[in-house]
């Protein structure tokens, strides 16, 4: 047994510091960027979770389009997923990804999606570090080659940073037990917070290509990963209970509009794609209807270049060079949460 007192830092426990800035508009900042082994440019560094309320077609495309990338679910049979990638790209998208698992018939799926024109592969599961995780790997890389790039997670440490890029992944999903509808931590006492994680797998000797994933709530959250060296980041709440999210509105008892929004390891989920359930370490919720994706991307794009803006940059590249990140108080906080609704 090994107790390591040092804090863990949560996105809500910094801040970043405002820098000198020269910047006169956001339309000279630029945050666009590449993923590992692709030529494709993405102008938006925001990633759509493969989660059943979250990605399907509509959302993959519009991603795309939006100049970001949805990851398409694997909540369905092979059949099924093969005509969401080819629909998404029919409904215009550039690039499409798609989820696979670990076992049973991941392969046939990774294989069908290749020839759907996917060409980053998501392999999806709970705790990736894993030898589960490890074969999968294998096998993918040793069926397709290099003509796919492999999206892998979800990992918490430096540790399976080097373990998962030696294994063949391409990029890494990194949070464990941080999202808006996660248990992980309540039922199996194990996570990390999702700004630490990034830190720690950023400090590693090995540039992975790394996407934050996992209790992102705003655009402050979105630029204090880039920040701390995140490529990417993935998001499930905020893009859920749009028009492109999976899932029909319905109007509650006093009026509002809401679509669902559950976490994969839910009771719910598990029953509706695999019958039973066992190891529930997620939630069935439900979010506020927001209207067409696009404008939730455009505010969170907004958001994002402004806050490069205050940390005097023009690049992600400049903002992760010129990021000084302080620590604030409970009290600080508070202070930095819109707080007229407390007095
Ligand atoms: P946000 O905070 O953006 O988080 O809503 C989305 C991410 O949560 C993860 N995910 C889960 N984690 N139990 C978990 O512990 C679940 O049932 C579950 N479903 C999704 C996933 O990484 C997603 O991108």
């Amino acid at each position: 047994m090994l107790l390591d007192n040092k804090p863990r830092y949560a996105f809500d426990d910094v801040l970043l510091e405002p820098n000198y800035s020269d910047i006169l508009s956001r339309s000279e900042i630029d945050i666009s960027q590449s993923l590992e082994g692709l030529d494709s440019l993405f102008t938006l560094p925001i990633i759509s979770s493969p989660m059943d309320t979250v990605t399907s077609s509509k959302m993959a495309s519009a991603m795309s389009i939006a100049g970001g990338l949805g990851i398409i679910h694997r909540y369905n049979s092979v059949a099924e997923q093969a005509k969401l990638v080819d629909e998404a790209f029919e409904f215009g998208a550039l690039e499409v990804g798609a989820a696979v698992g670990v076992t049973n018939d991941y392969l046939e799926r990774a294989r069908s999606l290749h020839k759907a024109g996917c060409r980053i592969i998501c392999v999806d599961i709970a705790h990736g570090h894993h030898k589960l995780m490890e074969m999968a790997l294998g096998e993918i890389r040793s069926a397709l080659g290099d003509d796919i790039r492999i999206m892998a997670g979800n990992i918490a440490t430096g540790y399976a940073v080097h373990d998962l890029i030696a294994w063949g992944a391409d990029s890494l999903r990194v949070g464990i037990g941080g999202g808006s509808i996660c248990k992980t931590r309540i039922e199996t006492g194990h996570g990390v917070p999702t700004l630490h994680s990034i830190f720690e797998c950023y400090g590693t000797d090995i540039g992975a290509t790394l996407i934050a994933d996992g209790g992102i709530k705003n655009s402050g959250d979105i630029v204090k990963a880039l920040a701390a060296g995140a490529d990417f980041v993935m998001i499930g709440s905020l893009l859920a209970g749009t028009d492109e999210s999976p899932g029909d509105v319905f109007i509650t008892e006093d009026g509002r509009k809401r679509k669902l929004y559950r976490g994969m390891a839910s009771k719910e989920a598990q029953k509706d794609w695999r019958g039973s359930y066992s190891s529930i370490e997620g939630i069935t919720s439900s979010v506020e209807y927001k209207g067409s994706v696009e404008n939730v991307l455009l505010e969170l794009d907004q958001g994002i270049r402004s806050g490069l803006s205050y940390s005097g940059a023009r690049t992600l590249i400049e903002l992760r060079e010129n990021a000084s990140f302080i620590i604030q108080t409970s009290a600080g906080a508070v202070e930095s949460s819109t707080h007229i609704n407390n007095r």
